[in-house]
């Protein structure tokens, strides 16, 4: 009996929310378990897949990672929906209504079928509770991997304590300064605007609030957490967390786990962009100064409307840094293109600056020719940025960025927090004095930092023996 029990393979369905971020996530421990012995099925929406196919090759994937392939499901959305940031609930909305029953008619199917390696355990999205109830309903073991960090989720699940207490909701109009004391660990830094951006409703029955709210109460129902964080860098937030989720899986940053452990280096760098990448903005960084270029990216929900896109535009030019910027075919609120571009900024640009629509971004980071990154906070680009030891400006956009940059600026102290401003006067000030001013000081707590998370994916760190622990613990829980 126990000799067949070691033969039986556990087959993993591994289920993102359909974006960009969360894909860059959970692929890389899709991966991971594949390298463990694991079936592996990656589920995309149609959507995706469809995009993703245009820039990887899926079928070398499946070659190269033994056991892994993927799959794709409708998100029940047209082709040609917008699916940005302010779009998002009709995405959430759709999924729940038409994807969830597909996805039990799926996993029913294939047992009906008798396929050879039925699914055996099932990693959803935690912002996607809905493939709990689906686990639930067909008898699977189900793990939440939330994408964000964990003071984010902290924050999240502290929301029903902040309502009872009067500190939420509090309108956008508000005194945005004021000290919110209702998030334990949190009270000597945490300020209204530091609070995730749907916080900002005026009612607590707003469908954002309401969504996260009732997302995150529901993982708490799944056999355990999955995040993609490392325990030197949250410790405090972590023990909190544990309370509420106490089986709880600290696997990050799953990027680097991946990278230190494909034996090829092409396997690690394998594109999951949805976004073709324009590779020719390495060339141009290898003909720029050490440390010399500051690299931004508003990550792939963000949208920026044209005038602040224009004072990013005249910040950057007026600090005289060189910079390379990725501005994605959508980034301009409403669609359309950046348009015309006065004189003065194309002039500069072309001296000391590049643009491209999507960049090999962790490449770029580890370049060595960058020595900041303007960042919306988004959490992949947060931790790849903290890999690679380069410090941040960080001007969030939505949900759990506003906290990210919080304690990138106020905790880890790796660089500034711009939040709720982008004056060309700003800007330059801060790009100054992440590139010039303060840079000694920034460099060094950004050494550090790369120092932990470098430590907590080799043998015997945090990580690396938390992803053995997950492996083993799937294993007992499949059979
Ligand atoms: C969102 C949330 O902001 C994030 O916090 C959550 O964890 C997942 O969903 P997104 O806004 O896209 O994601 O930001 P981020 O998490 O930073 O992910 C963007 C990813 O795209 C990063 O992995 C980054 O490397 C990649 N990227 C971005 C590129 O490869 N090229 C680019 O040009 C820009």
């Amino acid at each position: 009996m126990e000799h067949h029990r070691e033969n039986q393979v556990p087959h993993v369905l591994i289920f993102p929310f359909p974006a960009q971020g969360h894909i860059n996530s959970m692929l890389p421990l899709a991966k991971l378990l594949s390298l463990a012995g694991f079936h592996v099925t990656f589920l995309n929406s149609d959507h995706n897949q469809h995009r993703l196919l245009g820039n990887a090759d899926l079928a070398a994937w499946a070659a190269r990672w033994h056991g892994f392939r993927s799959r794709s499901i409708s998100d029940g959305l047209r082709p040609d929906y917008p699916r940005v940031a302010d779009n998002l609930m009709p995405l959430f909305d759709s999924l729940k209504a038409n994807t969830k029953p597909i996805l039990r008619d799926m996993l029913v199917s294939d047992r009906k079928l008798g396929s050879e390696y039925p699914v055996t355990c099932i990693i959803g999205d935690g912002i996607m509770s809905f493939v709990i109830d689906v686990a639930e309903e067909v008898g699977l073991p189900v793990l939440s991997f939330r994408t964000i960090s964990a003071c984010s989720l902290w924050c999240y699940f502290r929301i029903p304590k902040l309502v009872e207490a009067g500190e939420l909701p509090f309108g956008d109009d508000a005194d945005m300064d004021r000290a919110i004391k209702g998030v334990l660990g949190m009270e000597s830094f945490l300020r209204r605007r530091d609070l995730p951006h749907f916080c900002r409703a005026k009612e607590v029955t707003d469908p954002g609030l309401q969504l996260v709210w009732s997302e995150t109460l529901k993982t708490t129902r799944s056999s355990a957490l999955v995040l993609n964080t490392f325990e030197d860098l949250e410790p405090q937030i972590l023990s909190h967390i544990r309370a509420h989720w106490p089986t709880t899986y600290t696997i990050g940053p799953l990027h680097a786990l991946l990278q230190s452990r494909a034996t090829d280096s092409a396997d690690s760098t394998d594109s999951s962009s949805l976004w073709k990448e324009d590779r020719t903005c390495m060339k141009w960084l290898n003909g720029q100064p050490h440390g010399s270029v500051l690299y931004i990216s508003f990550g792939s929900y963000t949208v920026v409307t044209r005038p602040k896109l224009l004072e990013f535009w005249h910040g950057l030019v007026n600090s005289q840094t060189r910079f390379l910027w990725v501005i994605r075919p959508d980034l301009v609120d409403g669609g359309g293109d950046v348009g015309q571009v006065p004189e003065e900024l194309a002039g500069a640009t072309k001296e000391r600056g590049f643009i491209v629509e999507w960049a090999p971004q962790e490449e770029v980071l580890a370049h060595p020719a960058v020595g900041g990154f303007l960042t919306h906070s988004g959490w992949n680009s947060t931790l790849e940025s903290m890999f690679a030891g380069v410090p941040m400006i960080c001007w969030p956009y939505f949900a759990d960025q506003q906290i990210n940059s919080r304690y990138v600026s106020e905790v880890w102290r790796l660089g500034l927090d711009m939040k709720d401003k982008c004056d060309r006067e700003t800007v330059e000030k801060m790009v100054r004095e992440l590139m010039e001013e303060r840079r000694g000081e920034f460099m060094k707590s950004a050494e550090e930092m790369a120092d932990l998370a470098k430590k907590s994916i080799e043998k015997g760190g945090s990580t690396y023996t938390n992803l053995e622990k997950l492996i083993q613990d799937i294993r007992a829980m499949c059979f």
